[in-house]
């Protein structure tokens, strides 16, 4: 099954899927420790966290005390965020709105966009687009840390459909390959009974040459690479693909 170009605005709900449960909210304080030590930002430096999500990142962010702008399509994850910050009694900016349409202007130390938030668009100009927002929104000089799935990875090991169990629902996944990205169904099924949730997603595939490529059109310049949160070089057997990009 294809996906639709606005599948966006269906899929992120937390009726079908929250990206700060489990493992992935566990790992948050983690992920975001990696990211300080390579920003190397001081107190009070202002970052970007574009496509923040139910601000699980954001939120550690703000605790190491930067001044952190939180961006994103959904109200739902933007009031979970909210609420994830005052809990912390911390200060987050939250903001409203698609991510090819960044607004902001020279006013970022940095920018992140975590657990692959991109390449979610039919059309690839889409990805470019957003990609010159995060160059316009950074100051001279301003870092760009990209962390996503790796093309090589998905190619490698493609298969067609499998299932996980995630706890109180088991999560069945069909897959299916084009030169361009993967479109993948996820079946959501509750283990207590109630109907299954189906939506299809769309996710162009970067591998680091193609990453490359996008950021220099987008004058951003790729600085690093790493395979993950370890820290280890990218290798093809690895799941994940970090960037470091710098404006100019
Ligand atoms: C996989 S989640 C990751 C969220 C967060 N970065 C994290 O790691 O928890 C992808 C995020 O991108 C957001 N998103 C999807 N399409 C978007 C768009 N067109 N503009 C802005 N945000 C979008 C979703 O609402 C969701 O919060």
């Amino acid at each position: 099954m294809r996906a639709r170009a606005d599948w966006h605005k269906s899929f992120f709900r937390n009726s079908f899927y929250n990206p700060a449960s489990g493992e992935a909210l566990r790992r948050a304080a983690a992920e975001a420790a990696f990211i300080m030590r390579r920003l190397k930002l001081k107190k009070g430096a202002s970052l970007l966290d574009l496509c923040c999500g139910p601000g699980r990142h954001a939120v550690e962010f703000a605790k190491k005390g930067l001044a952190v702008t939180g961006y994103d399509y959904s109200g739902e994850y933007l009031r979970e965020a909210a609420a994830r910050a005052k809990k912390a009694r911390v200060a987050l900016r939250l903001a409203r709105g698609d991510m090819r349409e960044l607004k902001f202007s020279g006013e970022f130390d940095a920018a992140v966009n975590l657990f692959t938030s991109f390449g979610y668009f039919l059309k690839f100009s889409d990805d470019l687009r957003t990609l010159k927002g995060v160059a316009r929104a950074l100051k001279p000089g301003g870092l760009f840390l990209i962390e996503l799935v790796n093309a090589e990875y998905v190619r490698k090991s493609f298969r067609p459909r499998w299932w996980e169990d995630m706890g109180d629902h088991f999560l069945l996944t069909g897959s299916e390959l084009t030169a361009d990205g993967a479109h993948d169904t996820w079946i959501r099924l509750p283990k207590k009974g109630g109907p299954a949730r189906t939506r299809t997603f769309f996710c162009r595939l970067y591998d680091r040459k193609r990453l490359s490529g996008a950021l220099a059109r987008a004058g951003l310049k790729p600085l690093k690479f790493w395979s993950g949160y370890g820290g280890a070089p990218p290798r093809e057997k690895h799941s994940r693909l970090i960037c470091l990009a710098v404006k100019g």
